[in-house]
Formats: C-alpha cells, sequence, structure tokens
C-alpha cells in the first residue's frame, strides 16, 4: 500500500513538473510573440496626416468636377483613415481633438448627395478649416492645409465617366 500511495505521489509530481515545464513554455511563446508586436511597423500620426492631405486635395477635384462617386470614395477614406487614426495612434494625445472634422465631414456628405458644387465648396472650406483649426489647438499650426490649387497628380482623371 505505502509502495502504491509513494508511486502514484511520484507521478503527480512527475507530472506538476511536466505543467511546469508546458507554462514555461507557453510563457516564453507568449514573450516572444509580445516583443514580436512591439517591433511590428505602425505608421505614425505624420504619416496618416499625409494620406488624409492627399485624399484632401483629390476631393477637391472630384466635387469641383462634380465627380460624385469619386468625391463620395475620396471623403470615405478620409474617414477611413481617421478611424485608423484614433485605433493606431493612442499614443498621441491631439487625437482626442480630431472629432473636431466631424461636422465638416457630414456637410460634404450632404453635398455630394444634393450634387450642389456650391454646397461641396463651403463644405469643403468648413473642412480645410477645421484641419487648421486642429493643427492650430495642437501647437502645429505651422503646417497650414489651402484649398488645393493644383492636381495632387497627374495620372488620375477628375472629370466624371469611365
Ligand atoms: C487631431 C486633430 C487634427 C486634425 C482634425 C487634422 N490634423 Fe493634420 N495633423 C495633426 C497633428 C497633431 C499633426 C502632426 C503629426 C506629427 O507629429 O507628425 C498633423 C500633421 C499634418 C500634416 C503634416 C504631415 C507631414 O508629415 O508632412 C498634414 C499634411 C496634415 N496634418 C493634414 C491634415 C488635413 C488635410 C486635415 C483635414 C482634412 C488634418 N490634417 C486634420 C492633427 C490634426
Amino acid at each position: 500500500m505505502k509502495i502504491i500511495i509513494s508511486l502514484s505521489l511520484a507521478i503527480v509530481l512527475v507530472s506538476c513538473g511536466q505543467g511546469n515545464n508546458d507554462m514555461a513554455t507557453l510563457q516564453h511563446q507568449v514573450d516572444s510573440l509580445q516583443k514580436q508586436l512591439n517591433h511590428t511597423y505602425k505608421p505614425g500620426l505624420g504619416e496618416f496626416m499625409m494620406g488624409v492631405q492627399e485624399h484632401h486635395a483629390k476631393l477637391w477635384f472630384a466635387g469641383i468636377n462634380q465627380n460624385w462617386p469619386l468625391a463620395d470614395f475620396e471623403v470615405h477614406e478620409i474617414g477611413e483613415t481617421v478611424d485608423d487614426i484614433k485605433q493606431y495612434c493612442t499614443d498621441r494625445p491631439e487625437v482626442k481633438s480630431i472629432g473636431i472634422i466631424d461636422p465638416a465631414i457630414s456637410s460634404i456628405d450632404a453635398a455630394i448627395k444634393q450634387k450642389s458644387v456650391e454646397q461641396f465648396k463651403k463644405a469643403f472650406t468648413d473642412l480645410t478649416n477645421s484641419c487648421n483649426n486642429c493643427h492650430k489647438d495642437n501647437q502645429h499650426g505651422f503646417n497650414v492645409i489651402t484649398i488645393p490649387t493644383g492636381l495632387p497628380v497627374e495620372n488620375q482623371r477628375f472629370k466624371p465617366g469611365q
């Protein structure tokens, strides 16, 4: 009987030891995955902003050319980039003010639905002002966004039609 008890105890001890080993391996894997995650490339706020800048410029030429499907696409790209900023730039306190552009985005949406160039131009000016207001509120007033004066790219057509 004594032998059986000691044997069972030995088995329990061995399996616990095995468990610890598994835990150690798992912890090691978690640590190395965490390390890899920390080194994964994430675009910074400035990089996202350059994307926003490009969409802002394309949106203007789409709108003034009454290319409403393209304008709709570009304004949604700005919205998606803003969502990415909220998700990936949590280390930047400035992001708290990003909602400042929401009303202008809604006005642009409305202008696109109405297919009204006049309404679009006004909403676009509001959008541009809200970009600059956020920059001013966050010590980036030197990044001044304007209504574009020239095409952002030369290899894309902004006039409607396939
Ligand atoms: C959170 C408020 C906020 C809003 C809204 C905002 N920006 Fe910015 N923007 C910033 C901050 C902060 C920076 C500086 C980022 C950095 O440190 O690299 C910046 C930088 C920029 C830059 C400079 C990027 C570079 O590296 O050259 C551009 C261009 C820019 N924004 C365009 C825009 C446009 C266009 C809009 C509006 C459609 C806009 N931003 C709206 C906060 C904002």
